[in-house]
């Protein structure tokens, strides 16, 4: 890849693509972000958009909303990848989630397209917590969802945005799947009590029904799509399967994943208001 390499950043108003589009421009590269709302209009649900967002595009960075693991997924990622080829793309990154049997189907149509690829599968985002959906339960002072303690190793998208930028950029990330997550296994609990000690307020831990939580998506305005990926994810994906860290940050940065303590240091400013 040179620096007149065009990219493509599909998602690029959400949690990785804004950090992948920025940090793609920083270090001189080009690169055009396209979604709904995106300088490049863009839409899973309108094949219309996508030939006119490929246009001159040598590498994507591939992200897929809700999930890949809803039904139509695989279809939608395997008619991108086709047109793609056509239109003379040469790289796909896809971003991928971790311990999903559904999303694995959509890295295998990439890996196969006869693209170069690179594959990112994460774990739950640190994000999430800040500028995701789950960032009222801090502000409020009280995690509440339908989970016991089973742990999961948070990954910062700080370090999987480098990765993607990293593979968009240079050959030697061609044909890896890099399973990344964070250094530690922590339980919902335990990252209520990391932002209690951290942020030095309370933030208290509580299990509730999978009924009670979607019907708080509900009110929060979550649209469909969304309340069936968590649902799934929740009731499915949470069963211990995931419970174990991964060397994929290391592997592709040389370096160790950021801890979730200093995520939430870093991030401080996004919880000013947390209730004492
Ligand atoms: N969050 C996690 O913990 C996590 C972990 C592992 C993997 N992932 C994967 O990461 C991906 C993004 O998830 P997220 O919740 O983190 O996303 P997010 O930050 O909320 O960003 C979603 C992006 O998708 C775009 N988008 C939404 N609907 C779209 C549509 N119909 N067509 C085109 N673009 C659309 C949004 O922009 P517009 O509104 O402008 O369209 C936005 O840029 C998903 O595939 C998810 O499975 C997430």
């Amino acid at each position: 890849m040179t620096q007149s390499t065009q990219h493509l950043i599909i998602g690029a108003t959400g949690k990785t693509g804004t950090r992948v589009l920025e940090n793609l421009r920083e270090k001189g590269f080009s690169a055009k972000g396209a979604s709904r709302q995106g300088d490049v209009h863009f839409d899973w649900n309108d094949e219309k958009t996508w030939a006119s967002a490929l246009n001159g595009v040598d590498s994507v960075y591939l992200t897929y909303y809700p999930d890949l693991a809803i039904p139509k997924a695989p279809e939608d990622i395997s008619r991108f990848c086709a047109l793609a080829k056509i239109r003379g793309v040469s790289h796909i990154t896809l971003l991928s989630g971790r311990g999903e049997p559904a999303a694995q189907v959509c890295e295998n149509i990439v890996k196969q397209s006869g693209l170069s690829w690179t594959v990112v599968r994460a774990s739950w985002f640190n994000q999430n917590f800040s500028e995701g959906m789950f960032r009222d339960y801090i502000l409020n002072g009280r995690i509440a969802l339908p989970v016991d303690h089973m742990p999961e190793p948070f990954v910062d998208i700080d370090d999987i945005a480098e990765i993607v930028v990293e593979s968009l950029t240079d050959d030697k990330h061609n044909g890896q799947l890099y399973e990344v997550t964070g250094p530690e296994l922590l339980s919902f609990k335990a990252v209520a009590d990391t932002f209690s000690r951290v942020l030095n307020k309370p933030v208290v831990f509580e299990q509730i029904s999978l009924e009670a939580f979607q019907q708080g998506l509900e009110s929060a305005g979550a649209d469909k799509g969304a309340i069936e990926a968590l649902t799934y994810l929740f009731t499915e994906v949470l069963d211990g399967r995931n419970a174990h860290t991964c060397e994929g940050i290391p592997q592709a940065l040389g370096r160790p994943a950021k801890s979730f303590d200093d995520f939430v240091r870093d991030n401080a400013h996004w919880f000013e208001g947390v209730k004492k």
